[in-house]
């Protein structure tokens, strides 16, 4: 096991982000120049901050709240990932091209790369972005045990949270990540939420939302309806909501991992060292002040 990547630091317009080593032969053009469609909405986040939440919401909201669609597959097969091909290569998969074969309706396109590498037409023509953020530590706990889970990673804690705060987890830096997306918020084309903001008050983020995307407005009904299926109970015994034995399969993983591990705002209070909390609230910190925010300020 251990990771199938080699962590390599990019400097693209001033911005550091730590990706595979063959991320600039194999993918930046093809990213770069990826052709967008009017119609596109981009579901970005840094990793385990509620991405496939959000999907499963943007994509009932997008395809008429079609529940019967969204029991019968993946959100993956449903929302592509931009660049997962570049992140589970075991699986020989050409996502972007993946992403260029459908027809029809909005794309919904999943990525977690950030902003300087995403696809340059994003921003010369203005395409709708959702952008979800979550808390580091959570970010934190969530990542290690997915990377523990899919063999990506067997270190420590101590070694992870280390990783963590010096950007040599892939996608990193985190706050960069964010910090751009926050400074972005009130643009026209991007929709800025926090997987704290989702599990507070999910009607009212699926009615800001649903303006965003210009979607109908839902009946109470239909209302109750979704975020009943929205929820994590819901989605973690739901067949194709919850995508755990597809990564397992996907990984050649037989390791005790569970995608909809548990779903909650605060999960890295029993779980991360009171000295690993101070270590990761001392960098956020030394990182927000350069940039006049405080973390209560974001979630
Ligand atoms: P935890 O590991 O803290 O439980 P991503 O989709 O970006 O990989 O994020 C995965 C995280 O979102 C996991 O967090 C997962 O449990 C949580 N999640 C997924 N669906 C959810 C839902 N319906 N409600 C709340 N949290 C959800």
């Amino acid at each position: 096991s251990g990771p199938d990547w080699v962590p390599l630091k990019q400097d693209w317009n001033k911005r550091w982000c730590t990706l595979p080593a063959n991320y600039i032969e194999d993918f930046a053009g093809r990213i770069d120049a990826f052709e967008t469609r009017e119609s596109d909405v981009f579901v970005v986040t840094f990793m385990k901050s509620g991405t496939t939440w959000m999907q499963e919401l943007a994509w009932l909201l997008l395809n008429d709240l079609d529940f019967e669609g969204a029991k019968s597959s993946y959100p993956f097969h449903r929302s592509p990932f931009l660049e997962y091909s570049l992140i589970n290569p075991v699986n020989g998969m050409d996502s972007v091209a993946m992403c260029n074969q459908i027809q029809g309706n909005t794309r919904l396109i999943k990525s977690h790369l950030p902003a300087q590498l995403l696809p340059r037409q994003i921003w010369k023509e203005g395409r709708k972005i959702i952008y979800v953020a979550r808390n580091p530590k959570d970010v934190l706990v969530s990542s290690y045990h997915q990377m523990k889970g899919l063999a990506y990673a067997n270190g420590s804690w101590d070694e992870f949270v280390d990783q963590f705060v010096t950007d040599k987890i892939i996608y990193s830096s985190f706050w960069a990540h964010i910090i751009d997306f926050y400074r972005m918020r009130n643009e026209e084309n991007v929709f800025f939420v926090t997987y704290e903001d989702m599990s507070r008050d999910l009607e009212n983020v699926v009615k800001r939302l649903s303006l965003f995307l210009d979607c109908k407005d839902l009946s109470v009904k239909e209302m109750e309806k979704l975020l009943k299926h929205l929820s994590f109970k819901n989605i973690k015994q739901s067949k194709f909501g919850n995508p755990t034995g597809f990564i397992k399969t996907v990984r050649k993983t037989t390791e005790d991992f569970e995608f909809m591990r548990r779903g909650i705002v605060g999960s890295f209070k029993d779980e991360l060292s009171l000295q690993h909390q101070d270590k990761i609230d001392k960098w956020t910190q030394s990182i927000l002040d350069e940039y006049g925010l405080i973390e209560s300020d974001i979630f």
